[in-house]
């Protein structure tokens, strides 16, 4: 199968097709996952929590994403690999540049993801100037939680709405070719989605995106502790974790997932 790439992501947003994203970090998930039909890898930072048993994602080390993207990098047949810019090794365009380097040179990343909006935008040119892909994510940014008092949903009230609509635009302008919504209410979510050129998927972010993510461990039901609303068990129903990710690549795929009781 040919590799999967931000134009054939693009091509799948004009059509109408829904993009599934799951969360990787080791390669033989990697190869189930693919395997159900998932286009896009993510080496999410998430792995702080879901692999290592911190509280956060804010203790990951850029190391450390570079050693899950290398795992996944072995295991992957074509699906497009993002990997996460961890807390604090993207504080000012340079050191981004630095780590964006190494997620794509030692780790194999074909993109990264950093969390923010306006404050990034500087950071979003320099590293598309350098040839960086680069995925933006906006709505709850776990890296921010201490600021932002804990998980909860963004962009309830019209004001912090209308600046998410700005800093979304805004980011597709400095460059930023795909767009994470995290816990951000369905309308405003569809909203952004079709304002934008570039593929938005959403987690927590109801039915409307282009595509949706989730944190592979949740959906198998298998990560201890508090599990958010708009997370779903694929596994509770099916037998094998190869049924569990084919189901939630159907239910992406056909809409059925995100239901009103995964959204806000
Ligand atoms: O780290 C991660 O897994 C993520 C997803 C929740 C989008 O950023």
């Amino acid at each position: 199968m040919s590799d999967i790439t931000i134009t054939t992501l693009d091509k799948m947003k004009q059509q109408g097709e829904k993009i599934t994203v799951l969360t990787s970090y080791d390669a033989s998930f990697t190869r189930l996952i693919e395997d159900a039909g998932v286009e896009v890898l993510l080496v999410g930072d998430s792995l702080g929590m879901v692999i290592q048993g911190q509280d956060s994602t804010l203790p990951v080390r850029v190391d450390e994403v570079v050693y899950h993207t290398q795992n996944v990098a072995r295991g992957r047949q074509s699906a497009l690999m993002i990997a996460d810019m961890p807390f604090m090794s993207y504080s000012s365009a340079a050191q981004a540049l630095d780590t964006a380097g190494r997620l794509m040179k030692e780790g194999g990343a074909h993109m990264v993801k950093l969390e923010g909006g306006a404050t990034q935008l500087e950071t979003v040119r320099h590293l598309v100037a350098h040839a960086v892909p680069v995925c933006a994510h906006l709505g709850l940014l776990p890296q921010s939680v201490h600021k932002l008092g804990g998980y909860k949903v963004q962009g309830r009230d019209d004001e912090a709405a209308g600046i998410m609509q700005e800093d979304a635009m805004a980011l597709q302008e400095a460059g930023a070719q795909m767009l994470v919504l995290e816990c951000v209410p369905a309308v405003l979510a569809g909203k952004i989605s079709r304002m934008l050129k570039i593929p938005v998927i959403g987690i927590g972010a109801g039915a409307e995106c282009d595509g949706q993510v989730l944190v592979l461990y949740d959906m198998l039901g298998i990560a201890s502790g508090y599990l958010p609303r708009f997370v779903k068990n694929f596994l509770a129903d099916t037998g094998t974790i190869q049924e569990a990710l084919a189901a939630y690549v159907r239910a992406v795929k056909d809409g059925s997932f995100p239901e009103a009781e995964h959204s806000f």
